[in-house]
Parts: structure tokens; sequence; C-alpha cells
């Protein structure tokens, strides 16, 4: 089936086959890049799917869910953090052909000390909180999860290069990436949040 559309200056002619589809070049590259968004965003929503299915079981014990009460990075909570860093784990670890579960898990509990370090004293004989949490979060973690050796890894080094020991397995070194990422997004989302939405607001989430 063909038609003719005129233009002032040229005609342009769109054969369509017979779904409709513009058959063209243009038409064509247009389908492509429409198609290759819909699989993007299809296979966004899987893993996204697939994600929540491997930490639902963590991510609802009502230890973790505490970590809703403790504001870490401007108005980001404890939890909302470990769940960026959880899910940028995840997909990185994916991508990369490594241990997803483990990514997944380790980013959840990784910040699991369970209090409000701005305005935390160490007590005596402690180093000031950057040095001392991911010993605290592997204690809680271990008190309430079973761990493997490359999760323990990666909750207590997930500071490096602040704690000088240096990461055992290539899932560590995720970890200390996106933990400073997400860190570095969440401090800039309350500027561009203030800057631009003009949403001054001491609510966390
Ligand atoms: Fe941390
Ligand atoms: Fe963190």
């Amino acid at each position: 089936m063909q038609t003719k559309v005129s233009n002032n200056s040229k005609r342009y002619i769109y054969r369509k086959n017979a779904l409709g589809r513009d058959k063209s070049v243009m038409g064509q590259m247009t389908g492509a890049v429409k198609n290759y968004i819909k699989q993007k965003n299809e296979q966004r929503r899987l893993t996204a799917k697939e994600y929540r299915k491997t930490v639902r079981p963590i991510a609802t014990k009502p230890v973790v869910q505490s970590m809703k009460k403790f504001n870490h990075h401007s108005q980001t909570s404890c939890f909302k953090h470990s769940v960026h860093v959880s899910y940028m784990n995840y997909i990185v670890c994916k991508k990369l052909g490594l241990d997803d579960n483990a990514a997944a898990k380790a980013g959840l509990l990784h910040d699991l000390f369970l209090y409000d370090w701005h305005g935390h004293k160490p007590e005596k004989g402690e180093r000031m909180h950057g040095f001392e949490h991911p010993n605290k979060a592997l204690k809680n973690a271990h008190d309430n999860f079973s761990l493997t050796k490359k999760e323990g890894d990666m909750i207590t080094k997930h500071m490096f290069p602040l704690t000088l020991t240096p990461p055992s397995y290539k899932e560590t070194y995720v970890i200390v990436m996106t933990d400073k990422l997400c860190s570095v997004g969440e401090v800039l989302d309350k500027y561009f949040r203030k800057k631009y939405k003009n949403k001054k607001t001491n609510k966390i989430n």
C-alpha cells in the first residue's frame, strides 16, 4: 500500500506494510530506536523485579527497617542509602558476571551500625565513626543474618582506602566504588533540590 504526502517543496512517499508501519529509511530507524528503548525499559523492569525478590527477606527484617530512623547523608536515611548501594552493586556485579546476590545483600547491610553518626561521640578507645562503623555493621549483620566470607569482606572493607586493609574480592572493590558514588549523589541531591526546587525540609526519606 502506498500513501503519497505532499509537502510545499518536496514530495515524500511513505511505503507502508500490511500493519501500517512506515517502511522508509527514517521509519525503520525510528522503529529500531523505539524498539531498543522498549527492550531496555523491559530489561530494567525485570532486573528491578529480580532485585526486589533477592533482597525482600533481608530488607523486611525489623533490624534493617530500623535504619529508616537514622539520617545518613543530607536527607537520605541510612536505609535508603543502603538500598541505593545495594541496587547499584547488584546491577554492576550482574553486568560483570560477579556474585550479584552477595552484592545485593552486603550492600543492604554495609552500614548497619544503627545510630545517628552526626551527633555520635566515640567511646573510650574507639576511633572516629568513619573507621569504626564497618566493624559495628559487621557485628550487627552477623548477629541477625548468616554471612559468607565474601559478604563479610564487603561490609568491613567498604570504606577502603580510609580503612587501610585492601579488599580480598572483586565484589568488595565494586562496593567501595558504589558506596562513594551513592554518597556523593545523595549529598548533591540535597544541593540541587534546594537550588532548583527551593524546597527546604528536614524530613529524612
Ligand atoms: Fe559506610
Ligand atoms: Fe555507605
